[in-house]
């Protein structure tokens, strides 16, 4: 859409103005570019490099006549322009700057106009070179780069939409914050690296008196560090003084965290140090990954991952698939609330199992790792966690959500816990409700959807609880509460769901006292750490499993795959279907069994799912339904409609996923009825579900043409290497980002 913009006037040809005036240029989205700049020389290059149309004879004219109107001029001359021009402004007018600061700007403005114009919203474009002048403009400067733009009260909605157009159209990103609220942003992430960066080569240049030998051995990390103090003194004179407030509180923290690591190095504090590094170290991780926009964050949901999966093969080989992500976040859990050192081997390093760990990290746990599946934790004890310091945002992951609210609901400080899209419409109300019976204060969205935002300092008491549903993550939850609440927590569930955490509170030395279908714990008590060897996760196993199960000269063993009997669901279904599968090698590692899993092909037959193992496996069923679908005769599921709930509505995916592909399924309530049938190729849809996108990938080794499967982004938060490693046993999938 084009902006009906006739004549868009730059004040200041300098890198910024003039590399916005020749993408505009080059765009035709502002209609004419006019230029000035009090240097008559910049306006005569400007022009005959093509940077602008026109040069501007008289600012004030020029101003009178234009549309838009960019103020692109050093911050501390932003008044005296607006002062020049703000009399022959037309009333419809747009104006914009690009200055580093905006509070400054703003408060000129307001001296400058009796009544805010409401065509005027101030911007800010992330973008630089240390090249300066409009020689050096250069119409990509933006393209991916953040803008900001700070509407004030009086902007209107027309003109933030503009301005967003405007800047988009030269392939920038468009935020829009608060003038307060960026100029802190900026002082934290730009200026004040800058401070430091000057006041260190000032430092080291006058201190030492062999300063020449510092710089000249001098290595890689001085140069990577210092690199901004050769930018412009004078703008940095000028941006101290325009953001003195905010620079100077970023100064003050910066100064007190950089104090409390003089003190650990002087008495030799390991675990601070370790601290600090490892935080700092996970911290700029996470921040990369945010960047390139494949952590578990928002972003994760803007990139854009299709899997093409082409028809038939077979599946041979040994394999191990990544770590058990229940027990991942369990070790996470617990090894935070232990005293003592716990070391876990197999952790998967997966997007939800990694929103967990970060979680703990802003709690103030120390954590080492993920280093190959390594992860060391120094547990601060049962009452050691710190508030941590903003919301926690656990990405697509139910269960951080869902087991870290029974832990927060007994802290003495408030959270916020929050999480991506598919995750914010899942019910927590089956976790709030009854932690508002022990007592905790939480407040959730409508329906009980997240955020859940729970005050601390509450006294919980312990309760029974008669499940309504067969969950292990509710069971969990309050649990973890009990470890806190006064007197005994007692939960009954309807039927066995997975009991990694009352086993590993075991493993632990955290007593629990399992009485039928309920499992009791009291408070008061101490976890002691230990050593957690982390199974591979049957779940994840469960996709190749499927894919050696329907497909003919198919002969795979996969290793060490934990085999805790309220997981084998899928093993139970799958020998009832006729699957021919050895466990092998069965053994207990840690308090979880264990074993080598081999499945060769044998024809496949339809069954009616017994409702008993329906929670054992209740991960599997898209697999499942894609073994039913390559069986003979007719599968049904029933009493399963708990995974209408999951990462996304399973049984609606799997069914219009299917149908698309020709099959012969309908959906009911609480589960399927599904034919035996031949697949064709086709689009299907994964919902942002991991497993979805994973089951489809299977499905292509029984499909007649080629499956695209698209969304599937999220298998990182379970499976990360799922393609390379399905390719490594000879389905033929690949994958393409964009
Ligand atoms: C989990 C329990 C199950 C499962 C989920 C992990 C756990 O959820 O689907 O992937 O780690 O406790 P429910 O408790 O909702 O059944």
């Amino acid at each position: 859409m084009s902006i009906s913009i006739k004549k868009t006037l730059i004040i200041g040809l300098g890198l910024i103005g003039g590399s916005l005036a020749k993408a505009l240029k080059m765009n035709r989205q502002c209609g004419q570019i006019i230029g000035f700049d009090r240097n008559s020389d910049e306006v005569k290059i400007g022009l005959e490099t093509g940077v602008i149309d026109v040069a501007a004879e008289n600012l004030v004219e020029a101003a009178s006549q234009a549309d838009l109107i960019v103020l692109a001029v050093p911050v501390k001359a932003m008044e005296k322009v607006l002062v020049d021009i703000a009399p022959f402004i037309a009333e419809n007018t747009l104006i914009t700057d690009v200055g580093s600061t905006k509070g400054n700007v703003v408060e000129a403005a307001r001296r400058v106009f009796s009544t805010m114009p409401s065509g005027f919203v101030p911007g800010h474009p992330i973008a630089g070179s240390e090249k300066s002048g409009v020689v050096a403009a250069d119409e990509t400067l933006f393209v991916n780069h953040n803008v900001i733009l700070t509407p004030l009260a009086e902007s209107s909605s027309k003109a933030v939409i503009l301005l967003t157009k405007m800047w988009e159209s030269t392939g920038a990103e468009v935020l829009v914050m608060a003038v307060d609220k960026h100029d802190e942003v900026l002082a934290a992430t730009s200026h004040l690296p800058h401070m430091l960066a000057f006041s260190l080569v000032d430092t080291l240049a006058q201190e030492q008196d062999n300063n020449t030998d510092i710089f000249r051995y001098a290595a890689g990390g001085f140069r990577d560090f210092t690199r901004i103090a050769g930018s412009d003194p004078t703008m940095w004179h000028d941006i101290c003084l325009a953001n003195k407030h905010a620079l100077l509180a970023q100064l003050d923290r910066y100064t007190a965290g950089l104090a409390k690591l003089r003190a650990a190095i002087e008495c030799g504090d390991s675990e601070s140090m370790l601290g600090t590094f490892t935080r700092a170290k996970a911290a700029r991780e996470h921040f990369s990954k945010i960047l390139s926009g494949t952590a578990y964050s928002q972003h994760m949901s803007n990139l854009h991952v299709t899997f093409r999966a082409q028809p038939g093969g077979s599946v041979n080989g040994k394999i191990r698939v990544p770590g058990d992500k229940s027990i991942s976040h369990r070790s996470i859990m617990l090894g935070s609330l232990a005293d003592g050192v716990t070391e876990v081997s197999g952790f998967l390093e997966g997007e939800d199992s990694l929103a967990t760990l970060q979680a703990f990290r802003d709690m103030g746990v120390v954590i080492e790792g993920p280093d190959d599946g390594n992860v060391t934790i120094y547990g601060v004890g049962v009452n050691g966690l710190q508030a941590p310091p903003g919301p926690l945002y656990v990405g697509n992951s139910g269960t951080s959500m869902r087991l870290l609210s029974g832990l927060l609901a007994a802290q003495a400080f408030d959270t916020e816990l929050s999480g991506d899209e598919s995750l914010t419409k899942r019910p927590m109300g089956r976790v709030a409700d009854p932690l508002r019976l022990m007592g905790a204060e939480i407040e959730t969205a409508e329906n009980g959807r997240p955020p859940l935002k729970i005050k601390g300092g509450k006294a919980l008491k312990g309760i029974h609880y008669d499940m309504p549903m067969a969950s292990a993550q509710v069971k969990s939850c309050l649990l973890l509460a009990g470890l806190y609440a006064e007197g005994e927590t007692s939960v009954t569930e309807p039927a066995p769901t997975r009991d990694h955490t009352e086993r590993m509170l075991t493993g632990f030395g955290y007593p629990v006292e399992q009485v039928g279908a309920t499992a009791k714990v009291k408070s008061g008590g101490h976890l002691q750490a230990t050593r957690i060897d982390v199974p591979a996760d049957i779940s994840s196993a469960t996709f190749f499993l499927v894919a050696a199960a329907i497909c003919p000269d198919s002969d795979l063993t996969i290793a060490h795959v934990g085999i805790n009997p309220t997981r084998i669901g899928i093993i139970n279904i799958l020998r009832l279907m006729g699957a021919n599968l050895e466990l092998l090698n069965e053994r207990e590692v840690g308090g979880e069994p264990v074993a080598d899993i081999r499945v060769r092909y044998a024809p496949l037959k339809g069954i009616h799912v017994p409702e008993d193992q329906v929670p054992l496996a209740i991960d599997e069923f898209p697999a499942i339904f894609i073994a039913a679908v390559c069986a003979e005769g007719t599968t049904t599921v029933t009493g399963a409609e708990e995974l209408r709930v999951k990462e996304s509505d399973r049984i609606q995916a799997m069914v219009d996923g299917l149908k698309t592909l020709g099959a012969d399924i309908e959906g009911t309530p609480d589960g399927a009825v599904i034919q035996g049938s031949r697949l064709s190729g086709g689009v299907v849809e994964s919902h942002d579900d991991h497993r979805i996108a994973m089951a489809f990938t299977v499905a292509s080794l029984r499909s007649s043409g080629e499956i695209t499967i698209n969304d599937c982004a999220n298998v990182a938060t379970s499976f990360p290497g799922f393609v390379e490693l399905a390719k490594s046993v000879g389905l033929k999938v690949e994958k393409e980002e964009g």
